[in-house]
């Protein structure tokens, strides 16, 4: 058990495409994923990706425990997801704010795909599929980014949209609505 750097962004290693995982028994997978989650733990974070912590591989985790101070947001189940694919399930985008471990203190909108299916094997190499919206299709999407070698700041629309947390007026994040999805946490995501 180890708590991991966390890469930040502008290290090379955060913008390569990840390799699919091929022995889903090899001892370093299960002791990657013991990292993670310590890592993502120390961090409040509700998500993270095996390439922050410098490990070039398609391997996610996510889970957010409900909070109180955010009622609205939806719990979302913990979760390992190895090898995964994201499709949409509706043309609809919505915009909703993120942060990264990786780009610590900030907040920018990002547009997500509102309702997805996602696929992979879980950290056992069953296969697992779910169709999820809003917060959970956000947080899936935010972290399968990561194996693609893409930070969320690379899909802002607006940079307008984009800043750290603190300097908000007010610490508040504009146009942030409860139950749009976003992650409106102090938490960063991932
Ligand atoms: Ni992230």
């Amino acid at each position: 058990m180890a708590i991991r750097e966390v890469l930040r962004m502008g290290d090379p290693r955060l913008l390569r495409r990840a390799a699919p995982v091929e022995d889903l028994r090899d001892p370093a997978l299960a002791a990657l994923l013991v990292d993670m989650r310590d890592t993502m733990r120390s961090l409040d974070g509700a998500g993270l990706a095996a390439p922050q912590i410098g490990v070039s591989l398609q391997v996610v985790i996510f889970g957010l425990e409900h909070n109180p101070r955010y009622p609205d947001a939806a719990p979302v189940p913990d979760t390992v997801l190895i090898n995964p694919v994201v499709t949409p399930l509706e043309e609809a985008l919505e915009e909703g704010w993120e942060g990264c471990l990786s780009v610590p203190g900030m907040r920018g909108l990002v547009p997500r795909w509102r309702r997805i299916r996602y696929e992979g094997l879980d950290e056992h190499g069953a296969p697992m599929a779910r169709e999820v919206e809003g917060f959970h299709a956000r947080v899936v999407q935010h972290e399968v980014d990561h194996l693609l070698g893409l930070l969320y700041p690379m899909r802002i629309r607006d940079l307008r949209n984009f800043g750290f947390l603190d300097a908000f007026e007010a610490g508040r994040l504009p146009g942030a609505e409860p139950g749009n999805g976003s992650l409106s946490t102090d938490a960063e995501s991932g």
